[in-house]
């Protein structure tokens, strides 16, 4: 039910800028439409659900951010300087389908765009702030990105388990973490409770890197949805702890998320749990 909401907001806020570009503007939403999981904006609109159901519609301008903002980072992470992917979300991306220009530019469009539709958002000022801070904290300089630079720069390179860990953080988890906060703030929550959907959302994300891992080893490109058997050269689970040691840390790591959804609020704990639970599994 959310998500439909959510996919009928998407499909009325696309980023579209109409001129005599041959294809800029079919581009520019080409990657949103295509789908994908939609897990982040779903964990924030969860949060909202189950605690200020009456402010969903409002919040389905932040959840679009988040998907726009990881949309872009997708689109980036395939390029031939970065992970040099062919596939994503079934489709092929976008630098194949145009150019690497094409697919610079898409991600910066979106980068900003996630920011307008905040801005926009019909919530108190004080609110719409705290959404933009969340949401460029964690998907920008010493987040998301921060992540990515580390992933790229030691290609090639193996780091040690810490840092392993810090990187799968900042590239993955910290997006993750603020999708939940971010639903937290429309919800109005103090900020210890804040900072206790900030916890689980580091662990949760963590979690999901690691079974993002695990996919790029054991799924084809077909299952997938996106180029897979990739990682080779990567800092991951999988090429520091092996097949094995990959799946360990996986229970391991689902066994942690789950005793800190057990520590929740139980409308959080079940409405949560309810949204981790396609990946407890692989596929
Ligand atoms: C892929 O994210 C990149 C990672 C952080 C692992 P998703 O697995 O959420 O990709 P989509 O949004 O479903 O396509
Ligand atoms: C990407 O991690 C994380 C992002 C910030 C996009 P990956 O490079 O492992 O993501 P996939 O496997 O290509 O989706
Ligand atoms: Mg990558
Ligand atoms: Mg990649
Ligand atoms: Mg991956």
């Amino acid at each position: 039910m959310k998500l439909d909401l959510f996919e009928r907001f998407l499909a009325t806020h696309l980023p579209t800028a109409t001129s005599f570009h041959p294809h800029y503007d079919k581009a520019l939403s080409e990657m949103l439409l295509v789908g994908g999981k939609r897990f982040r904006p779903s964990l924030l609109l969860t949060v909202v659900e189950a605690l200020q159901p009456a402010l969903l519609e409002s919040a389905c301008w932040a959840a679009a951010a988040v998907e726009v903002l990881h949309t872009y980072s997708l689109i980036h992470d395939d390029l031939p300087v970065m992970d040099n992917a062919p596939m994503r979300r079934g489709h092929p991306t976008l630098h194949v389908t145009y150019d690497e220009v094409t697919a610079v530019l898409v991600g910066d469009a979106l980068n900003t765009y996630a920011f307008e539709l905040l801005a926009q958002a019909p919530l108190a000022p004080t609110t719409v702030v705290a959404l933009v801070k969340e949401l460029a904290k964690a998907g920008g300089v010493g987040g998301m990105v921060l992540g990515q630079a580390i992933d790229c720069h030691f290609t090639g390179h193996r780091l040690s388990y810490e840092e392993l860990v810090l990187l799968h953080r900042k590239k993955t988890a910290d997006l993750i973490a603020a999708s939940l906060v971010m639903g937290g703030i429309i919800a109005g929550l103090s900020s210890e409770s804040l900072e206790s959907l900030r916890t689980f959302g580091l662990e949760a994300g963590l979690l999901f890197q690691i079974r993002d891992d695990l996919i790029d080893l054991l799924l084809s490109s077909e299952e997938a949805g996106k180029t897979t058997g990739h990682d080779g050269d990567k800092n991951s689970f999988v090429t520091l702890l092996g097949r094995d040691g990959a799946l360990d840390a996986f229970e391991a790591q689902l066994k942690l998320v789950d005793d800190l959804l057990a520590k929740m609020p139980e409308q959080l704990s079940v409405a949560l749990a309810q949204e981790i639970e396609p990946y407890r599994k692989l596929r």
